[in-house]
């Protein structure tokens, strides 16, 4: 799949629209499913003012193209694809306050999208699919894949902590609980190492993989697994205690190609052993091996990108509210408690 050029011609719409002061008119939705161009009666500008708005917001801030690629990802495997993430507690028992989330960024920009939105098409398009939208826009943005989101989920407005920190997969993951943790969701070995290729752009923390490199059976180890020389670099990034300041440091997980959507990723997971854990248990299993070691030799990323844009799709459908299930609300962020 080759870089298309509807992007701008998306952008061109949603220009053409705010200086004419176009108006979606409100029509009833006549089917009850997931479908490219859902909006196209209701909001035809929603992907146009979603990527005119993710354009602006990467322009302030490029570091936010992973986390909203990121976000859609916790957004689906927790209780679906469908926008809970975004919601607030003030007893701290949100999905946002859970472990995984507590690094999560962007989401003001979902907010922003959200509230551009709310101004030209009220009460209309759903907190998920602006998640969904942003996502795909991110990658594209970041030089990867353009690909056609699937839009129509409506928002859920129950969070739980607890289903965050229990469905989101730890770094520390072997390939046997990482397979699990995405089979629940009918997810597939090809689809794992195909989308864990969003670890071509964006940051960690050191904390996510400290253990790797200080303490990795209890015996002050290092993972035997991790590139020597890799390893090196990264104590030097991550010392073994990090007080104040330093706890906010954060490396590429890709280094050197950390804001660009491409096929280093996996060069990078066969060279050294990935970051994570998880990523490098994508050398432990044969079918994922095989596709690590495919797409680190191969010389476009063509096919990639259509394996790419094919699992995105397939992710986003994730236990979808449809029709009368759930919401479409003003606000992303509101308080449930
Ligand atoms: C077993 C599965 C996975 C694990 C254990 C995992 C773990 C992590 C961790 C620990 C971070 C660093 C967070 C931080 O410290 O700021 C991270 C970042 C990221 N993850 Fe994953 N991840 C997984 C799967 C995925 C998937 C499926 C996607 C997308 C479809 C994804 C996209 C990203 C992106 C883009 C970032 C960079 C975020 C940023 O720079 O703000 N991850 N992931």
């Amino acid at each position: 799949m080759s870089r298309e050029r509807r992007p701008p011609l998306a952008l061109a719409l949603a220009v053409a629209a705010a200086v004419v002061g176009v108006l979606a008119a409100a029509s009833p939705r006549a089917e009850a499913e997931l479908q490219v161009g859902f909006y196209n009666a209701t909001c035809p500008i929603a992907e146009g003012v979603v990527f005119a708005e993710m354009h602006a917001i990467l322009h302030e801030d490029p570091t936010l193209a992973p986390s909203l690629l990121r976000m859609h990802y916790h957004d689906c495997f927790v209780q679906g694809c469908d926008g809970s993430i975004m919601l607030r507690s003030r007893r701290g028992t949100a999905e946002r306050d859970a472990t995984p989330n507590r690094s999560m960024r962007g989401y003001d920009a979902i907010e922003r999208i959200k509230a551009r939105l709310e101004t030209l098409c009220p009460l209309t398009v759903s907190c998920a699919d602006i998640i969904a939208m942003a996502a795909r826009d991110a990658v594209y943005l970041s030089k990867g894949p353009w690909y056609g989101v699937e839009t129509g989920r409506r928002d859920g407005n129950v969070t739980v902590a607890e289903y965050a920190e229990n469905d989101l997969a730890p770094p520390d993951s072997n390939i046997v609980d990482v397979k699990t943790f995405f089979s629940v969701k009918s997810l597939t070995a090809k689809d794992i190492v195909v989308l864990f290729g969003s670890h071509s752009i964006g940051t960690s923390h050191c904390e996510a993989f400290r253990k790797r490199l200080y303490n990795f059976t209890g015996a002050m180890d290092q993972d035997p697994s991790l590139d020597a020389g890799y390893a090196r670099q990264l104590r030097k990034l991550c010392p073994r205690r990090h007080g104040g300041r330093g706890r906010r440091t954060k490396v590429p997980m890709d280094p050197g190609s950390g804001f660009t959507f491409d096929l280093s990723y996996y060069r990078h997971v066969l060279a050294t052993g990935g970051l994570f854990q998880s990523d490098g248990s994508l050398l432990h299993d044969a079918a994922t091996r095989g596709y690590v070691e495919r797409m680190a030799n191969a010389s476009s990323p063509d096919e990639y990108y259509q394996d790419f844009a094919a699992a995105m799709v397939k992710m986003g459908r994730t236990d979808v509210l449809l029709d009368s299930l759930g919401e479409v609300r003003a606000t992303c962020g509101v308080f449930v408690d």
